[in-house]
């Protein structure tokens, strides 16, 4: 079966981001000229996702407006005869369908996707954290997808990290290497203190099985007193076996500014509208 809806919970506050989320979501924080939010969907729909699923919270009604029309913009653009804007802002409001579903309290990154629980139905899904944003060649989430049509198990995307840095992440431990990029796990931490099993990092890509609802609702408080997703899915590599897709790109964690700014070099660099610019900018800092 394939995977068609993904889930994007965005209902957290974004205080590492303040005072540039004091009125705007953290997802709707800008990555040279997109929304965080915006690159996280494009992944998304390049991968073969049709649905998109936001698990959103109060504060968030300028994320909803990016992906819906705007006739009075709309009109402004044609009269003024910018028409590759105009098709710019049609394309945001074309590209997806989005369901909504409010996330009532706090309860952390499992309890977000478990409230999606009634839209996802049985079928299998992805989940997508924009605060990880990848720099890749090709879809990762639509990579991952492709493994689990051909597994039938859950699949999470995986990366090293420095050993000093597993604190922040979910770590897990490989059991055998199926493929190139692919590895059965065994064990998995939520932001272990100490004793991380290894230094693979769980970044925010997942292709889910239905029964990973069941588990959530059964799964209680771990690491920082919420509901982790991490635990709910050690469970099922427990039972019947998940696999890490070490994916091939650049991940930046744009949930904080240092990360920010590294995507925003990054991205520049890649991109042929602003490479010459961010290029000419370092050569005159004339940094060594
Ligand atoms: C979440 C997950 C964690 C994962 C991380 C990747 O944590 O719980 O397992 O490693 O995303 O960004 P958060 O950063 O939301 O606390």
């Amino acid at each position: 079966m394939k995977v068609k809806s993904a889930v994007f919970p965005v209902a957290g506050m974004g205080t590492r981001m303040l005072p540039a989320t004091k009125a705007i979501p953290k997802e709707m924080v800008t990555l040279i000229d997109k929304p965080l939010i915006q690159y996280a969907v494009e992944e998304a729909l390049n991968g073969g996702i049709e649905r998109i699923i936001f698990v959103t919270g109060r504060t968030k009604k300028s994320m909803e407006d990016h992906f819906d029309r705007d006739p009075a913009l709309e009109q402004a653009l044609e009269e003024a005869g910018k028409q590759k804007l105009l098709e710019e802002v049609n394309r945001i409001s074309d590209m997806c369908d989005v369901v909504y579903v409010r996330q009532k309290e706090q309860k952390g990154l499992g309890h977000a996707v478990l409230c999606a629980k009634d839209i996802v139905g049985n079928d299998p899904f992805a989940v997508i954290l924009p605060d990880d944003i990848i720099l890749s060649k090709g879809s990762v989430i639509g990579e991952m997808a492709k493994e689990y049509e051909r597994t039938k198990a859950p699949v999470i995307s995986i990366m090293r990290v420095p050993m000093d840095q597993t604190h922040k992440y979910g770590i897990v431990e490989v059991k055998e290497q199926e493929s190139e990029r692919l590895f059965r796990l065994g064990n998995m931490v939520e932001k272990p203190k100490e004793n991380a099993p290894s230094d693979l990092a769980i970044i925010g890509r997942y292709v889910l099985t239905p029964d990973i609802m069941d588990e959530l609702e059964k799964t209680g408080e771990g690491a920082g007193n919420e509901i982790q997703l991490t635990d709910a899915i050690k469970t099922i590599a427990d039972e019947r076996g998940v696999y890490g897709y070490e994916f091939e790109g650049k991940r930046f964690d744009c949930g904080n500014m240092d990360g920010l700014i590294e995507a925003t070099v990054n991205f520049a660099l890649e991109r042929e509208d602003t490479r010459e610019g961010i290029l000419k900018t370092i050569r005159e800092l004339n940094l060594s």
